[in-house]
């Protein structure tokens, strides 16, 4: 046990009573949450003052570092000229900077080599969820079919339109009756036999001629740390040409070098239709965007006469865009991907040799997304076990999530800046609380 200070105490009593139930989790004996006072780096202050090591980058968010000077001034700035725009109607300069930047970093770099380039256009977004639901409208336009595959431990946010297509019972089932049930799920592949009969599968589907597109993280983060096996993101694409059907990717979590490139899908070279951004697009302004090719873009959604019919009051924030802009820049000024390729391949060694002769445990990871399943025990006995990991970690000043369907992950996915010596101790902790049984 872990008794919270009295300032924690008096805060957290406030929250309970103030925020709606199912928010936060406390736990009245103490020791969970803590109380986040400052954040810079990869430290994290409490409000008594405690210093934290995060491991997190607060759900993968915080890529170049928490409160990244860079980013901050940009964002400052910006407050002080200009706050607020008018989403869809007056909009300033650096929404279509940010427009333009994302179409570089994606459509324009991929397809420079083709015989007819593409260009991205993108609409902004205030959060994940909507950007995966702009997606889902822009493939039912573009197509008009409204059926879409998505994936068992796919996790796409929780809006009504994407708990369509959001796998977990624990969000859909309290709002089933409510939901359209547009999706239809397949399994996610981890191994080269799955592959071949989840592209199966998905052609039997697809066959019906009902489906509008394909809906995948190329690695699932929530979902808990799932990686498909090399080839299957290639061959899923050839499928979904061949049958004229959209492929989607969800890169709010890999993109932005999570996993070693700018965007997971490089390292198969594959080219999606759509792509949804979001996360460590700001560094933690709620801004998140759909990127498309724009031949489907402009097939969906035509020019605008006056009233969108698909925008929100604070569409392309200004704040937002100076601060995805200011964040851009920095990870190319940081070299981000090679920084993420080494800090990450270091990781896993760690990792590995942690946990290489603890039976049961998997290691996994792609860049600096990383982690350790416990296994060899009922997935629900494993998930409490990390989550008392989890716990006492946080009280010896390390900040993790669990991650997947039982929590039965620890995961990693830190900033960027995190320093091989952090890296090291990090994992000895969670060797520690975790392999010694
Ligand atoms: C892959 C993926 N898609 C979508 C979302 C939803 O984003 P948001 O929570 O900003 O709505 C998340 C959030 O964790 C995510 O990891």
């Amino acid at each position: 046990m872990h008794p919270d200070s009295p300032k924690t105490r008096e805060i957290l009593d406030t929250l309970k009573k103030f925020e709606s139930p199912d928010v936060t989790y406390i736990d009245d004996a103490g020791g969970w949450p803590i109380i986040w006072q400052e954040a810079h780096g990869c430290e994290i202050t409490d409000v008594d003052g405690k210093k934290y090591l995060d491991l997190t980058g607060a759900f993968g968010v915080a890529v170049t570092g928490h409160a990244n000077p860079a980013v901050v001034r940009a964002g400052q700035q910006q407050m002080q000229t200009l706050m607020h725009a008018m989403g869809d109607v007056h909009p300033h300069a650096l929404k279509s900077e940010l427009c333009r930047k994302l179409s570089q970093l994606t459509f324009e770099k991929w397809t420079s080599t083709w015989t007819d380039p593409l260009h991205g256009r993108t609409t902004l977004c205030n959060s994940g969820f909507e950007a995966v639901e702009t997606a889902l409208k822009t493939a039912a336009l573009a197509t008009g079919k409204s059926g879409i595959i998505s994936f068992e431990g796919g996790y796409h946010g929780l809006g009504y339109g994407a708990l369509n297509v959001t796998h977990r019972s624990h969000f859909r089932q309290p709002f089933l009756s409510q939901l359209r049930e547009f999706g239809h799920f397949v399994p996610f592949p981890t191994r080269h036999d799955d592959a071949t009969d989840c592209l199966n599968r998905i052609e039997s589907i697809l066959e019906s001629g009902t489906v509008g597109a394909v809906l995948l993280e190329p690695a699932q983060a929530r979902g808990g740390l799932r990686f498909p096996p090399h080839g299957f993101l290639s061959d899923l694409r050839e499928l979904t040409r061949n049958y004229q059907t959209l492929l989607i990717l969800d890169e709010i979590y890999t993109g932005f070098c999570r996993t070693g490139t700018w965007f997971a899908c490089e390292h198969e070279g594959v080219v999606p239709d759509l792509i949804c951004l979001g996360k460590g697009l700001t560094g933690g302004f709620p801004m998140a965007a759909c990127t498309g090719a724009h031949t489907y873009m402009e097939a969906a959604w035509r020019p605008s006469r006056g009233e969108a019919v698909h925008t929100s009051t604070f569409l392309g924030h200004p704040v937002g865009c100076a601060m995805a802009l200011a964040q851009i820049g920095e990870l190319e000024g940081m070299d981000a991907c090679r920084v993420v390729r080494e800090k990450g391949g270091r990781l896993v060694e760690l990792l590995r040799c942690g946990f290489g002769g603890v039976e049961g445990c998997s290691v996994r990871g792609m860049g600096l997304m990383c982690g350790v399943e416990i296994g060899g025990m009922a997935l629900e006995v494993a998930g409490q076990r990390v989550f008392r990991a989890v716990r006492e970690a946080l009280s010896k000043g390390y900040i993790f999530l669990p991650c997947g369907e039982f929590g039965n992950i620890v995961s990693w996915t830190p900033p960027y800046v995190i320093s091989d010596g952090e890296l090291e101790r990090s994992v000895g902790v969670i060797v520690e609380l975790l392999a010694s049984g």
